[in-house]
């Protein structure tokens, strides 16, 4: 069942919400109208949607690397708040990620994933990244890279299976297609910021470092996420500290699944299937026994898309619980605002082992229950209301 929303009629703003979104063709005013469309070339096509039209002058330009709108005085004021602490290490390379010349002790100063992999920050007062998860034979499921126009097919299988995920949205993708990201709150998935342009941040500036995560966690529709990941897993202590002093928690992987680079040539889908039967056999021989697994997948096309749900039933061999990432660290607030909640990981599966026990023709792993109780949908729409209410908010009115 999809949630039809039921706004509280306190929320005037609603009305005055229904009449700006004429401008967006039928069929592409709300999140429940969207979320129907499943023939990828309409879901493709590009709408207007008024509360981001309206927004737009309040953010950096779409797709581009962002900077502090000059005229954000919060954003300056936020930056300013702590740019103090952030450790005095200069940009590596440039934004697209050509390190090229780039002169870099081996003993790891800054604790640059891209170079070692390294986890654990050496500046003092970061907290570590997390890149696997502590609870066993769980994986911690999600995507990079979404919203993609064309992800109902996708979300509809996830729905069907009740299974819910970390969705890591890139800033700029969400302002393209800001129901399909509404989608995602009210599916009741985990949402993380993937950064606004999806550049290498070590390559920023502090400035632009900022500008990145802090414009992608404001307009994700009125929540507020605390955990972000990297592109391309490119931090250091510098763009950590910034991240920290944004709220955000790191999220990193440890297994890549190079799903995102068959649409750019450099993987076969062979070496892709490879890489994931290889998570999962790596679990049924043990390697997972003791903490739980992140493999880096992506919402970027069908392709990854349908490999991930060909993949769903194969993780459920290797692991006994697919949980979003903040479900598998027991953190139960995932957003700012103090009304979504996550269950705790033993909430899920306690309820969870108890469904597959009475059901003999569910597939081994049980998840099915486990996500029907995170993010209830009648408070998702809720908060969904006042997520709008907060891009009016956002726009003076
Ligand atoms: C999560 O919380 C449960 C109690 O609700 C506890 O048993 C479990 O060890 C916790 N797991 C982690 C990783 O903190
Ligand atoms: C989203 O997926 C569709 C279907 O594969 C693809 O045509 C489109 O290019 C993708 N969008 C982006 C921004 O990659
Ligand atoms: C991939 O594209 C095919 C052909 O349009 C479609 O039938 C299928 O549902 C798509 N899969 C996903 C996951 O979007
Ligand atoms: C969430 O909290 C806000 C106040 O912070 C309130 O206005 C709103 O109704 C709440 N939503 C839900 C679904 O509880």
């Amino acid at each position: 069942m999809r949630c039809s929303l039921s706004p509280p009629s306190s929320l005037i703003t609603l009305g005055l919400l229904a009449t700006t979104v004429l401008a967006a063709p039928p069929g592409r005013t709300t999140e429940a109208d969207e979320a129907l469309i499943t023939d990828p070339d309409a879901e493709c096509t590009g709408y207007s949607f008024q509360p981001v039209q309206d927004a737009l002058s309040s953010f950096p330009s779409l797709s581009a690397i962002a900077d502090i709108v000059p005229t954000d005085t919060e954003a300056i004021d936020k930056f300013n708040s702590f740019k103090d602490k952030i450790p005095n290490i200069p940009p590596k390379g440039t934004p697209e990620g050509d390190f090229t010349g780039l002169s870099y002790p081996a003993d790891d100063p800054d604790c640059w994933w891209t170079n070692t992999q390294c986890v654990t920050p050496k500046f003092q007062g970061i907290p570590p990244d997390v890149f696997q998860v502590p609870e066993p034979l769980t994986v911690g499921y999600g995507f990079d890279d979404g919203p993609n126009c064309s992800h109902n097919t996708f979300y509809d299988y996830l729905d069907s299976e009740n299974q819910k995920a970390t969705m890591f949205f890139v800033g700029s993708n969400v302002m393209y297609y800001p129901l399909e990201a509404q989608r995602a709150l009210v599916d009741g998935h985990e949402v993380c910021v993937h950064t606004w342009s999806h550049h290498y941040m070590t390559g920023l500036t502090n400035e632009q470092a900022f500008a990145e995560l802090y414009y992608t966690i404001k307009l994700v529709m009125g929540v507020t996420p605390t955990c972000w990941r990297p592109p391309f897993g490119d931090v250091d202590d510098r763009v950590r500290t910034i991240a920290a002093g944004l709220g955000l928690q790191t999220i990193l992987w440890q297994y890549d699944s190079f799903d995102w680079e068959v649409q750019a040539g450099g993987a076969t889908p062979e070496k892709v299937d490879a890489n994931y039967d290889d998570f999962i056999n790596k679990a049924k021989n043990g390697a997972f026994d003791t903490a739980g697994g992140i493999i880096l997948t992506h919402e970027i096309d069908n392709y990854t898309m349908s490999e991930a749900i060909k993949y769903l039933p194969k993780l459920k061999e290797g692991f006994k619980y697919i949980v979003p990432v903040g479900v598998a660290l027991n953190k139960t607030q995932p957003y700012v605002e103090s009304n979504y909640s996550l269950p705790t990981f033993e909430q899920c599966n306690s309820q969870a082992f108890a469904e597959n026990h009475q059901s003999s023709s569910q597939a081994t792993t049980p998840n099915g229950a486990s996500s029907r109780l995170i993010l209830g949908k009648n408070s998702v729409s809720g908060t969904l209301m006042l997520g709008l209410a907060g891009v009016l908010a956002i726009l003076h009115l």
